[in-house]
């Protein structure tokens, strides 16, 4: 695996798998400029304003513009990625979240240019992809405790070395060096912890440090994912390493990512789509929906996610029966929509603790079905059988446009979207990525002024 990333170049990609990874920026940029918004971003900038200081060196601006180091710089872009859980996913890993925000800062700090970014973003993704379904994807964090995207410290060192040119041995030990920092504990779940939105952010900075480290002669074990007491002996009852290898570097795992148009949890996104859909031609107010019924299999019902009361933000985006009534209550068009208030209100919460469901299937990949409810007196009957973010899907790229466009009209900065998304379209003859960060880093400066300012009023 460290030869592959010491030998990926732009040139070895397939053009389908680059399309995708802009497909990928866009949605991760919309992502992070909402997640500077969220309460969770918020606090972590004072600890991360202590911890780091305010260098009063402009070099390293975080997403709302504080001043800070290269580590506080790749903390926060992930942390904007993670703190709304709004980041496309596979099963098993994150990779927008958790390797994505550190290698785009490192590739600015050094001025690499977009196809380098490209490259070393596709191994990033690789990697942890193969790794989460290496330990036996999401069932590992029920076995072991360990939160599925651990995987984004070892994938982040290896885009790292990718990006800088390494050769294998060092990207092997930076590889062990970084695996030794992955952690992220599975106990959010069960408890109203926000500790879930910090665990990507982690990920990438260790990763990246790591990486740095190993390079500077501080020696991983480079045998680290195979190793007795290494990575798969970790973190996995019941690995399964041959998918580590299997058709590297020609098939692309991670290009399967599922995008999400709405901040909800991923198995609710087939339902908030279809109300949307439904709400083309129809307008109701949120008081007069009642007696709500999913008609749905597994992956909807599944009793982890079935949670009728969240008390905060984050279990609201985790429960499949909020996330669905707060599509019914709310438009989540505008994403930022999805918020305390949502989650407090007695309208949203009357409705979530009464919802009715009934399984129609006993297939666990059945993602679809349909949900009736009453508006007033009028009965409504929403088929749910098309979401353009599942991959390969029709709408796909479209979906991620619209969610951009989405995000920066809820921050004020409508007008500046076609520049944005042209300039990642073109991202493969940029000569150098910082500008397109700062470019980030300026938006998002003046997007969470207008947006905190307007919440205050
Ligand atoms: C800011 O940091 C960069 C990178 O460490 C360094 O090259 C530069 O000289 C610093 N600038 C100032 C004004 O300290
Ligand atoms: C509630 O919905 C279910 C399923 O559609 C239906 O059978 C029942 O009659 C409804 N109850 C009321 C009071 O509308
Ligand atoms: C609602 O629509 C589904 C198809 O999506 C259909 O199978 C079901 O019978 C309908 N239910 C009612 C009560 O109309």
């Amino acid at each position: 695996m460290a030869e592959f990333a010491a030998n990926s170049t732009f040139e070895s990609l397939p053009p389908y798998f680059v399309a995708l990874l802009s497909v990928f920026i866009l949605d991760t940029f919309a992502v992070m400029l909402s997640g500077a918004v969220q309460p969770v971003y918020q606090s972590a900038k004072k600890a991360i304003e202590i911890s780091h200081g305010v260098s009063g060196n402009s070099t390293y601006a975080t997403l709302d513009g504080t001043q800070t180091t290269l580590s506080g710089q790749m903390y926060m872009m992930g942390l904007a990625a993670g703190a709304f859980e709004f980041d496309h996913v596979i099963e098993g890993s994150h990779p927008s979240s958790s390797v994505f925000p550190a290698l785009f800062c490192v590739a600015a700090a050094y001025g690499k240019s977009g196809k380098d970014l490209l490259s070393a973003m596709a191994v990033g993704y690789e990697f942890a992809t193969r790794l989460g379904y290496a330990v036996g994807g999401e069932d590992a964090e029920e076995e072991t405790s360990f939160h599925a995207m651990i995987n984004g410290s070892p994938a982040t060192a290896a885009a790292v070395g990718n990006l800088l040119g390494w050769d294998a041995d060092t990207i092997a030990s930076a590889i062990g060096l970084a695996a030794s920092s992955s952690s992220g504990l599975y106990a959010w779940i069960n408890t109203e912890a926000m500790t879930r939105r910090t665990h990507p952010a982690s990920q990438g900075q260790l990763g990246a440090e790591a990486a740095l480290l190993a390079r500077a002669g501080i020696a991983g074990p480079p045998d680290v994912i195979e190793n007795t007491y290494g990575y798969l002996s970790a973190f996995s009852r019941q690995p399964e390493p041959e998918v580590l290898l299997e058709n590297l570097g020609t098939e692309w795992m991670s290009a399967e990512q599922v995008l999400k148009a709405l901040p909800v949890h991923a198995r609710a996104l087939g339902f908030a789509y279809a109300i949307d859909q439904y709400r083309e031609e129809h307008s109701w107010s949120a008081a007069d929906i009642s007696n709500v019924t999913l008609y749905a299999g597994p992956p909807t019902l599944d009793s982890r996610n079935w949670i009728l009361e969240p008390m905060s933000l984050s279990t609201a985006q985790y429960s499949i029966p909020f996330g669905i009534i707060a599509s019914l209550v709310t438009d989540l068009r505008n994403p930022l929509n999805m918020n305390d208030a949502l989650v407090f209100s007695p309208t949203a919460r009357d409705l979530a603790a009464n919802i009715n469901s009934v399984s129609i299937s006993d297939d666990p990949t059945y993602f679809y079905g349909y949900m009736t409810f009453n508006i007033g007196t009028e009965f409504a009957n929403v088929t749910v059988d098309h979401y353009p973010g599942l991959p390969e899907s029709e709408g796909y790229e479209q979906l991620a446009e619209e969610k951009l466009f989405a995000v920066l009209r809820a921050l004020g900065l409508e007008e500046d979207g076609d520049d944005l998304r042209n300039k990642i379209a073109n991202l493969m003859d940029l000569d150098d990525v910082s500008t397109i960060l700062d470019e980030l880093i300026s938006l998002g400066t003046i997007g969470t002024r207008n947006y905190l300012a307007g919440s205050e009023n």
